[in-house]
C-alpha cells in the first residue's frame, strides 16, 4: 500500500498573491487561527458522537474508518455473492448512491464495465433516479440477455421510505418474483438499511433478504465509508482496507490541535472567510477524470450540510455556499470565461494528481509535415498536458485575483481517496460549526418528499395534494 498523503495547498488564497481586496491578509489569517483553533478538539468529539449543542443532530461518522465489524460484514457478503455475479445494481439516491458512483469512477478503469480484461468484479450500475426510459432499458437488457441470476441488486435506503428507491425496488421485486420466484428474489437482493427500524428493514426481514447496516447516527451523505459505499466497492475489487486506512490517516491529521498543521481546520477557515467576503460560490475542479464524480459527491455533502435557513439559536440566517462542480480541462472550454471575467464571487478548489497515467504512459505522436504549429505537443506525455492546463488555468485565475486552493494527490488510489473523503467530511463539520448551524440534518428536502407522497396518492395526504395542485397546476394565461 502506498503511504502517499494528500496535501492542501493554500498559498494562492493569500493577499500576498492576489492582493488585499480579494486575498486573506496576515491580520485576517491571525484572526481565523484564533477563531478556528479552539474548535478543533470540540469538532473531533462531535464527529464521534458528542453532541456539542442540543440543536445539532448527533453524528458518529468519525467512527467509521476504524469500525472493523462493518468491514467483516461487508467482506462476508462479498465472499458469498461475488462468485457468479456478473452485474451489481445499486438502487439508491443522494447519500445512498453518490459515494458508490464516486468510488467506482475514482478507483476502477474508465472501461471497467465494457472490457472484461480491465474488470475484476461484476459490472456496476448505479440507478439514482426514477427515469423510466433509463431503468427500462437496463431491465430489458438484463432479462433478454438471461443475466437475471447473475445480477445482484443492492438496495440502499436508510429509511426505506424514499419514493425513488422504493419504486425501483418494487419494480425489481415484481420482476424477480415473476421470473425466478420468491427464492430468486431472496437470492439476488441484498438490502443496506437501518439495523432495526424502517420500511426496508421490515421488508427485508419478511423476505429473509441478506442485509447490511447503515449505522446509527450517520446521515446518508456521511455514509460512504460504511456498508453503504463499501459493499459495491469491495464487490468491484476496490481495496476497502486501504480506503479506510486513508481515512484513519486523515483522522489523525485533522485531530491535530494546532491550526497551522490541521488541513480540515485550514480548509474550513478559508471557506468561511471567503463566504463572508462575497465569495459565496465554491467551485471544485478536479484535473483527473477519475475524480470527476468526487466533485458530485462533494456537491451534495456541501449543499445539504451547509445550506440552512436558521442557526443553532433559531435565528434566520439563510446561509450556505453554493457548490459548483467543474472538470479540468473540459470546463476550461465551458466555464473559465465566466470564472475569470464574471463576478469575483468564487473560491476555487482544484484537485491535482501528479501521476495521472493508467497502466501505460500516453505519449502524443509527432505532428505531420503540414502542421508544424503542433510540433510543441509531439513527444510530450498527455499527463504533462493535463497538469500544465491546471497550472495555466490557476495562473489565469490568479491574474484576475480569484482565490485558488489545490488538493494535491500523488496518485489516485484507495488510500488517497479515503483521505480525501474524510478530509472533506470533517471540513464540512468545521464549516458548519463556523456558520453556527446544524450540518447533519436536511429539513428542506422533506417538503418535496412529502409533496411527492401526496401527488402519488399516499393515504393521509389528500388535503395536501389539493393544496399542491392549486399552487402548481399550469395557468394557461401564462403559457406562450
Ligand atoms: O444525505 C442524506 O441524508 C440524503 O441524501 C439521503 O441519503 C437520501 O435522501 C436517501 O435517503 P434514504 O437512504 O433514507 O433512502
Amino acid at each position: 500500500m502506498t503511504k502517499s498523503q494528500i496535501k492542501l495547498y493554500y498559498k494562492n488564497v493569500m493577499a500576498d498573491v492576489i492582493g488585499d481586496e480579494h486575498g486573506i491578509t496576515h491580520n485576517q489569517w491571525v484572526d481565523l487561527e484564533k477563531k478556528v483553533e479552539p474548535l478543533i478538539p470540540l469538532m473531533m468529539k462531535e464527529v464521534v458522537g458528542h453532541q456539542r449543542h442540543p440543536n445539532i443532530t448527533p453524528t458518529r461518522y468519525g467512527l467509521l474508518p476504524a469500525n472493523e465489524q462493518i468491514v467483516r460484514d461487508v467482506k462476508k457478503h462479498v465472499e458469498e455473492l461475488r462468485k457468479g455475479c456478473h452485474n451489481l445494481v445499486v438502487l439508491g439516491i443522494g447519500g445512498s448512491a453518490l459515494g458508490n458512483i464516486a468510488l467506482q469512477t475514482a478507483l476502477n478503469p474508465y472501461m471497467y464495465n465494457l472490457d472484461d480484461k480491465q474488470r475484476h468484479g461484476p459490472r456496476l450500475f448505479v440507478f439514482d433516479n426514477v427515469d423510466p426510459a433509463q431503468f427500462d432499458s437496463f431491465l430489458r437488457w438484463v432479462v433478454e440477455s438471461n443475466q437475471l441470476d447473475k445480477t445482484i441488486f443492492n438496495v440502499i435506503s436508510k429509511s426505506g421510505q424514499t419514493a425513488e428507491t422504493a419504486s425501483q425496488l418494487l419494480i425489481v421485486r415484481q420482476m424477480l418474483l415473476d421470473k425466478i420466484g420468491p427464492e430468486g428474489f431472496r437470492r439476488q437482493v441484498i438490502a443496506t438499511t437501518d439495523a432495526k427500524k424502517g420500511t426496508l428493514r421490515t421488508l427485508a426481514d419478511q423476505a429473509k433478504l441478506r442485509t447490511l447496516e447503515v449505522p446509527d447516527d450517520v446521515g446518508g451523505r456521511f455514509s460512504v465509508l460504511s456498508a453503504v459505499g463499501l459493499f459495491s466497492a469491495a464487490m468491484c475489487g476496490i481495496d476497502i482496507d486501504a480506503l479506510l486506512a486513508g481515512a484513519r490517516d486523515v483522522h489523525k491529521r485533522v485531530s491535530n490541535e494546532t491550526f497551522k498543521d490541521n488541513p480540515a481546520a485550514i480548509n474550513a477557515a478559508i471557506h468561511y472567510h471567503f463566504y463572508h467576503r462575497g465569495k459565496k460560490n465554491s467551485v471544485i475542479m478536479p484535473y483527473a477524470y477519475a475524480l470527476k464524480d468526487m466533485a458530485d459527491w462533494y456537491r451534495q455533502l456541501w449543499a445539504e450540510s451547509l445550506g440552512k435557513s436558521t442557526d443553532l439559536e433559531g435565528n434566520q440566517v439563510f446561509i450556505g455556499p453554493t457548490p459548483i462542480k467543474a472538470l479540468g480541462a473540459t470546463d476550461q472550454h465551458s466555464q473559465v470565461q465566466l470564472y475569470r471575467e464574471g463576478p469575483n464571487d468564487k473560491l476555487f478548489t482544484f484537485l491535482q494528481v501528479e501521476i495521472l497515467d493508467g497502466e501505460s504512459e500516453l505519449v502524443i505522436g509527432p505532428a505531420p509535415d503540414g502542421a508544424p504549429e503542433l510540433d510543441y505537443l509531439a513527444g510530450k506525455k498527455m499527463s504533462t498536458l493535463l497538469n500544465s492546463e491546471k497550472q495555466a488555468t490557476e495562473f489565469a485565475l490568479l491574474h484576475d485575483k480569484r482565490p485558488c486552493l489545490t488538493v494535491l494527490f500523488d496518485c489516485v488510489t484507495p488510500y488517497t481517496v479515503g483521505q480525501f473523503i474524510f478530509l472533506f467530511e470533517v471540513t464540512t463539520s468545521f464549516v458548519g460549526a463556523l456558520f453556527n448551524i446544524n450540518p447533519y440534518d436536511q429539513p428542506a428536502v422533506e417538503l418535496g418528499k412529502e409533496a411527492t407522497f401526496a401527488l402519488m396518492g399516499k393515504e393521509g395526504y389528500e388535503d395536501f395534494a389539493q393544496e399542491i395542485q392549486l399552487k402548481t397546476e399550469i395557468d394557461e394565461d401564462y403559457l406562450v
